[in-house]
């Protein structure tokens, strides 16, 4: 299959692929990079699609294995998806129910099915989701978004193989208030309350950047949505909704990856594409830590100054805090700081375990249960080890390590990068769920290694 072609359904070519490769690291990378649309707002903004009563287009699509999924799912209820280089055409016209084992061949992988249920419950009055996928970093449950659409008027039924919803009423605006400012229960929220009969009023919600593109999104398709300054947003539902034009906003996730990459490498990347309002909480702390970065118009310059890198004390929080998924990479570059760093774990309660191969390979890191921060946390009493003190600087050295997860496991390609000798990376198609053409980039950037499985 031609590595370019994005034509194809789930599981299809996301650019080279790998199981395994072997890197010989102790090489600063060089080079510029094109960031494209986050994946964290790309998949939910291709669900946005299905409440239209017009075709969709989206731009800057990252050719990830997590779009592909989502694609396969929306191809399963009938929306006809069409692509040009990165550009997506959504078409909902014929939207349709779907079988169980159609939903589940294609969702396997993904949690983004959960946030279909509220356009297909618009759309078709009922909804199946199928046991969820994702990253494998703490329990990661449902509970929010089962009692957000609960809150709308749907009727929900756990059968044992996945949920199945109806809204015998149609859904009705509601007043719902978060727990906590939940990325995917705020999305859930959103998707529902547009078409929603009524007014919906959610405090407490999440306001990531992308969740604001997701606003824009909603908004040209005809929603009527407010956002507060204190988490509280606001939205008058309306009867329908038309297609959308956008481009998306750029992965902030993957510009901070890579960022810490050239940190550690003692490297120099230029991002294409990234952005510095959506980063002014990363590039204070890439700073901190002894890095140096230039905004351009066009992309952001990052890259090692020279001297020694210097320890941080980070929290990472909801935005504007310091983002769970930026941790990883940052860590390898802090095993490297003249002195003790110590990352604070709020967001996710089991998200240090890709530590483990960074010992193997020679850094010196401690994962503790209490809260190691300025702030006491939701799992600071409940046996998480969710705080990491680092203590630098250390050489790493190659060894064989197998990818846990999306963000851990681009952490060990950065450690492996700056580790003297070979690493063996098992596992690495993972990381095409979030990187795009991650092999392409690392040719780009002089990277040396070879595929080897
Ligand atoms: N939570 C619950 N119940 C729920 C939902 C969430 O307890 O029903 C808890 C989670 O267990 C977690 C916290 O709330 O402890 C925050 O979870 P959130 O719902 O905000 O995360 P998410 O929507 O599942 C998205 C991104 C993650 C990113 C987080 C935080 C997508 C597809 N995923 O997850 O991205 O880390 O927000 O910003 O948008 C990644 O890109 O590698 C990734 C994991």
């Amino acid at each position: 299959m031609d590595n370019n072609d994005f034509s194809s359904r789930a599981g299809a070519s996301v650019g080279m692929t790998a199981d395994a490769i072997r890197v010989r690291g102790g090489k600063p990378i060089q080079g510029r990079l094109k960031m494209k649309g986050a994946k964290n707002l790309v998949t939910k903004a291709m669900v946005a699609a299905l409440l239209g009563q017009t075709p969709s287009e989206l731009r800057s699509v990252p050719e990830i294995s997590d779009v592909q999924v989502v694609r396969g799912l929306l191809e399963v209820y009938g929306v006809v998806v069409e692509s040009d280089g990165d550009t997506l055409r959504l078409d909902p016209a014929n939207v349709e129910r779907a079988h169980e084992t159609s939903i589940n061949a294609h969702a396997g992988s993904s949690r983004i099915p959960i946030l279909f249920c509220g356009p297909l419950l618009h759309r078709l009055g009922e909804a199946f989701i199928p046991d969820l996928g994702g990253c494998h970093i703490g329990d990661r449950p449902i509970d929010f978004h089962l009692d957000v659409l609960r809150n709308f008027g749907a009727v929900v039924d756990k059968l044992p193989t996945g949920i199945r919803m109806s809204a015998p009423e149609g859904l009705h605006g509601a007043k719902i208030n978060l727990p906590y400012p939940s990325v995917g229960a705020t999305e859930q929220v959103l998707l529902t309350a547009v078409m929603a009969k009524g007014r919906t009023e959610l405090s407490g919600a999440a306001v990531e950047p992308e969740i604001m593109d997701l606003i824009n999104i909603l908004q040209k398709m005809g929603a009527v949505i407010s956002v507060d300054t204190d988490r509280t947003i606001r939205i008058e539902g309306v009867d329908s909704l038309d297609g959308y034009s956008h481009t998306a906003l750029f992965d902030r996730n993957e510009a901070a990856s890579w960022a810490c990459a050239a940190l550690a490498t003692g490297g120099d990347v230029f991002l294409e594409g990234a952005q510095q309002p959506e980063m002014i909480t990363f590039l204070n702390v890439f700073r901190k830590a002894g890095g140096a970065f230039e905004v351009q118009d066009d992309g952001i310059r990052f890259w090692h100054p020279g001297g020694d890198l210097k320890p941080v004390v980070v929290e990472t929080d909801v935005h504007p805090g310091f983002m769970t998924d930026w941790q990883q990479p940052l860590v390898v570059a802090l095993a490297k700081a003249n002195g003790i760093s110590i990352v604070h774990e709020t967001v996710y309660e089991q998200r240090f375990g890709f530590t483990e191969a960074l010992v193997k390979m020679g850094a010196y890191i401690q994962i503790h249960t209490e809260c190691l921060g300025s702030h006491a946390c939701r799992f600071g009493q409940r046996n998480y080890q969710h705080s990491a003190v680092i203590a630098g600087p250390v050489e790493l050295h190659g060894a064989d390590i197998t990818v846990p997860d999306l963000r851990g496991g681009f952490s060990h390609f950065v450690a492996a990068l700056t580790a003297e000798g070979e690493s063996t990376i098992k596992n690495v198609g993972i990381i095409a769920r979030g990187y795009e053409h991650f092999l392409e980039k690392m040719q780009t950037l002089g990277v040396d290694f070879e595929v080897i499985g």
